[in-house]
């Protein structure tokens, strides 16, 4: 079983301006399909606070796929791709790539995401939008992927 970690990036939800739906949800679905997700972590649209909960976290060993909700369009706040690229090893653009190719197909506001994936060590990292209906497409769209290529990162399976 493979272990998720979920980090909901928002200003407004991290200050209790409104409860965090996006986090939890996407905790939900990743434990229907087979993985392992704690306790999720809030915190708000600030780089540096950011790239420490990524590179922590993906550091311990405790986690094998990190996903992160929010922070991904283009407010002057978002600012979760530019911690994730600075906290990764190597890109992983067929990710995002296949997502938003995916996305579009059901908005067209999906060209506004700039999320990105990547690799920390042997910690996959993966953003996600922020908003409840897209977290919700677009994990389910990834998932069925991850064993696959977790599996070849941890040198588990073949390429
Ligand atoms: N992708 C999917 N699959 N479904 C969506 O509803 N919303 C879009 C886009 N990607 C959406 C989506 C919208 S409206 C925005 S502004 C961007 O993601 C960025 O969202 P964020 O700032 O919450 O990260």
């Amino acid at each position: 079983m493979y272990r998720a970690k979920v980090i909901t990036i928002s200003d407004r939800a991290s200050s209790g301006v409104y409860a965090d739906e996006s986090g939890p949800l996407a905790s939900g679905i990743l434990r229907e399909n087979g993985f392992e997700a704690g306790d999720v972590l809030i915190i708000p649209d600030e780089e540096e606070r950011i790239y420490e909960s990524l590179t922590s976290i993906a550091d311990s060993g405790s986690t094998d796929v990190i996903f992160t909700t929010g922070g991904t369009g283009f407010s002057k706040r978002d600012v979760t791709p530019e911690a994730t690229v600075r906290a990764c090893d190597r890109m992983a653009p067929g990710i995002a790539e296949a997502v938003r190719a995916m996305s579009l197909e059901k908005t067209k506001n999906a060209m506004l995401s700039r999320a990105v994936a990547g690799i920390r060590g042997e910690t996959l990292i993966i953003n996600l939008p922020g908003s409840k209906n897209a977290v919700r497409e677009c994990l389910e769209f990834v998932l069925p992927v991850l064993p696959h290529g977790i599996g070849i990162l941890k040198g588990e399976a073949d390429g």
